[in-house]
């Protein structure tokens, strides 16, 4: 993993594209280490001698598990959902897909979701229902970041690590354009990036 602190150290110069897109350190590594510690011995707590199934969110929760997992003294069963959405609108009508579906049966048993942001709430809100249908004994969320600014969607969290307003976070997990995932921090996406962005949005929709 990349270490914040290099990224500092050789800010301008090795990492000059890094620098260019991230800002601030919203969440640094150690605070995030700290946070996962404490999510993963009430997990252990909570579970006790509960059949558990942890649910990852692909890709950006991958970082948040692997390290979550470690705090976690129990044993349970690990598995992969991936959901792609399209648009704005996320309803039924098939403008959410699922990717990747889980290889295992949740019938009767306890599943936790891992998740690295939740945002609108609407892909989560979207994979619950398809989660319920198969009759898990319980399904709850476990979130490294909730941004409820913009929840449309009523999502119960019960593991939740911080809080953020409207900043875009990147690192640990946390893409912009599927890079950066590998920064032991997480980082604001500067301002201007997000104007270019939106910039090269408008100039491609006014073609
Ligand atoms: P929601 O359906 O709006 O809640 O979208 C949540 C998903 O959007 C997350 O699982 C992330 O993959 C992505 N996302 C939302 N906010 C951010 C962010 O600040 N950084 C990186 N990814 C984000
Ligand atoms: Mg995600």
């Amino acid at each position: 993993m990349i270490k914040s602190k290099d990224l500092i150290e050789e800010n301008g110069q090795k990492n000059i594209s890094s620098s260019e897109i991230l800002g601030k350190i919203l969440f640094p590594g150690y605070e995030i280490q700290k946070k996962v510690k404490q999510l993963g011995n009430k997990i252990t707590i909570d579970y006790a001698n509960k059949d558990l199934i942890i649910v990852c969110i692909l890709k950006g929760a991958v970082i948040f598990l692997t390290d979550l997992i470690k705090h976690i003294d129990l044993p349970f069963i690990i598995d992969f959902m991936s959901i792609s959405s399209y648009g704005f609108n996320i309803t039924d009508s098939g403008l959410v897909k699922i990717t990747k579906d889980l290889d295992e049966n949740i019938e009767g048993k306890h599943v936790l979701i891992v998740e690295d942001i939740i945002d609108t709430g609407l892909t989560l809100s979207y994979m619950i229902r398809n989660l319920r249908v198969r009759e898990p004994a319980s399904i709850e969320i476990c979130t490294l970041i909730d941004r409820a600014v913009r929840r449309i969607a009523k999502i119960d969290i019960k593991y939740s690590g911080f809080k953020l307003e409207e900043k875009y976070a990147v690192g640990y997990g946390l893409d912009y354009k599927q890079k950066y995932r590998n920064l032991e921090s997480i980082y604001e996406l500067k301002t201007d990036t997000i104007k270019k962005d939106i910039e090269s949005l408008k100039s491609t929709l006014n073609k």
